[in-house]
């Protein structure tokens, strides 16, 4: 059970629950936020909108840069009891390179997730809505570490299972999906865009539908492993995106709403697989306590969302 990029502050999460979070971590894998070169303050607010079904977010990818990231969150996210997923954009090819040629050179980071799918930045949108330059982003980057390589693709692409088909031909280890699809809310009085960014990513129990359509259609067109996510809020979620085809599997919005949501979903995966499959079940540990009564989201270190 890994977590989707951007949905837990695993730092923030750390103030707020102490050292309990890395005895009782809810995730087997930590996946960062998306880091990109520069520094970037993020879109203005408002950044987020909550629909019937999940979360409108035009977060537009706020970090410390490369440079802030290995200086000051690596030290913290290196002492998490899993391995480390680092998440990277870059607006070039070269960017993106660097990206990985820097992160690549740190033994506390076990894997690369190259993000080509944030919809709220005009590039990432075009590289990873396009097959070839989907592939041209793997190619120039493969050479670069030998650390493994997860593409995150995009669901506003036509076709997404052939830009996972050119990642895997490219060199890529594993791709994940989805990120983000396309969405906006406008002011219920003044009826002009509601986020700062203009447009957002959906995402929650909204996209989970979609989401699974295209893991099992992905899953059939490359033979690397698929990290589904997308919607997903419980065990029997979780175990219809493993039918689908994923490898493994991401709890992303979820996690606003319930911060030990990673650790309870892999323990109702866990029962459901062993009930189906026959194996004999081994609970895994509880998760820290998250859900006291000042309980706040450690993906923003804020108070809860709703
Ligand atoms: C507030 C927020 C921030 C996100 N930030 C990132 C990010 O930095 N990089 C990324 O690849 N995906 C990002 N995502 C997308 C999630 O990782 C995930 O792919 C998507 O939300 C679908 O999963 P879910 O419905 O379980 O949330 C973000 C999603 C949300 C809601």
């Amino acid at each position: 059970m890994l977590n989707g990029s951007g949905t837990f502050d695993a730092i923030a999460a750390r103030r707020t629950f102490g050292d309990e979070l890395l005895e009782r971590f809810p995730f087997d894998a930590f996946v960062s936020k998306t880091i990109t070169l520069a520094p970037r303050q993020g879109n203005p607010p408002p950044r987020l909108w909550e629909t019937p079904a999940g979360l409108i977010n035009s977060i537009g990818l706020p970090n410390k840069g490369l440079e802030g990231f290995l200086a000051s969150d690596l030290p913290e996210l290196a002492e998490l009891p899993v391995p480390l997923v680092v998440s990277v954009m870059g607006f070039s090819r070269d960017e993106l390179a660097e990206l990985v040629e820097r992160v690549g050179q740190r033994e506390e980071i076990a894997l690369i997730e190259l993000n080509v799918s944030c919809p709220n930045v005009e590039t990432g949108l075009v590289m990873g809505a396009d097959p070839a330059e989907t592939a041209r982003a793997v190619e120039r980057t493969r050479p670069l570490t030998e650390k493994p390589l997860i593409v995150k693709l995009t669901p506003n692409a036509a076709e997404p299972q052939a830009v996972a088909a050119a990642a895997a031909s490219a060199g890529a280890d594993a791709v994940s999906l989805i990120n983000t699809l396309k969405g906006m809310a406008l002011h219920p009085r003044t009826r002009s865009p509601w986020l700062g960014g203009g447009s957002g990513g959906v995402s929650g129990p909204a996209v989970r539908a979609v989401a699974l359509e295209q893991v099992y259609t992905v899953a059939r067109a490359v033979e690397i492993p698929v990290i589904g996510m997308g919607g997903i809020q419980t065990g029997r979620h979780a175990a219809d995106f493993i039918a689908a085809g994923a490898a493994a599997v991401a709890v992303g919005t979820e996690s606003f709403r319930d911060p030990a949501a990673g650790a309870r979903v892999a323990d109702e995966l866990g029962v459901i697989l062993c009930s189906e499959r026959g194996f004999p079940l081994r609970p895994r540990h509880r998760p820290a306590r998250m859900d006291g009564p000042d309980r706040k989201t450690p993906a923003t270190g804020d108070k809860t969302v709703k």
